[in-house]
């Protein structure tokens, strides 16, 4: 496993060429954009919501999510690696977006805003070891019926799973590798969120994971 700063070193060096390499997963059938957009669907943003991205690196989900909530809208993008904020600014720049702050800050140490519409990781989170303390601290921040979404990578319960030495040296440039396998965001997602559901994709090495955020009592229950 990659310390801390050696993730953030790995990340200020690839931040240039981020969004090329990630594209580079098709050769293997990775279909990164299915997954991007089938996650930010999941959200069920709306025009004016606003949507907090946890490790959004150069902001390859922007565009997806400002289509749905549109200029009245905002969007909060946390990622610890300043390189990779800088090309997510030169992004929003050329974009004329003026909704989008971005954040520079460990996921672990972020301190989230309140009654925000929906939170989204997507390939990030399964890197930050506090993410079980992430999810659980950001479900109280949602608004009812806000959704958090993970896309991530992780090791499937089939006999696919042995595919794994072909694949870990692809996703090794990201800092991926085989202990992080022992991290469950999804687990996280049931257990602080409501209506959990996880879909496999990529014979069952990625997965997206939603959950709703749950109903405040509003009554204590008599002794
Ligand atoms: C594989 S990139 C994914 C970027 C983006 N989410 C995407 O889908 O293209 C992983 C990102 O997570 C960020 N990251 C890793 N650990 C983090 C942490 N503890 N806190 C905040 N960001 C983190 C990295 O800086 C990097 O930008």
């Amino acid at each position: 496993m990659f310390s801390h700063s050696e993730l953030l070193d790995l990340y200020r060096r690839r931040a240039k060429r981020y969004d090329f390499t990630a594209n580079l997963y098709y050769l293997v059938g990775f279909r990164e954009w299915k997954y991007r957009k089938t996650a930010v669907a999941a959200l069920r943003l709306r025009p004016g919501d606003t949507v907090v991205e946890i490790g959004c690196g150069t902001g390859l989900n922007f565009r997806l999510l400002e289509e749905k909530v549109g200029a009245n809208g905002k969007i909060v993008g946390v990622d610890m690696t300043d390189a990779m904020l800088a090309e997510g600014r030169t992004r929003i720049e050329r974009e004329g977006w003026n909704n989008i702050e971005l954040v520079q800050c460990d996921a672990g140490r972020y301190k989230f805003p309140q009654n925000i519409n929906g939170i989204i990781s997507t390939f990030a989170l399964t890197l930050v070891p506090e993410f079980d303390e992430v999810i659980r601290r950001s479900a109280d921040a949602l608004s009812p019926e806000g959704r958090w979404v993970v896309a991530d990578l992780k090791m499937p319960n089939s006999a696919f799973k042995y595919l794994y030495p072909a694949l870990l040296p692809i996703f090794r440039p990201f800092g991926v590798t085989l202990d992080l396998s022992d991290r469950h965001p999804w687990e996280s997602i049931a257990k602080y969120l409501d209506e959990a559901t996880v879909q496999e994709y990529f014979l069952g090495f990625t997965y997206i994971a939603v959950g709703e955020a749950r109903a405040v009592e509003t009554c204590e229950p008599r002794d």
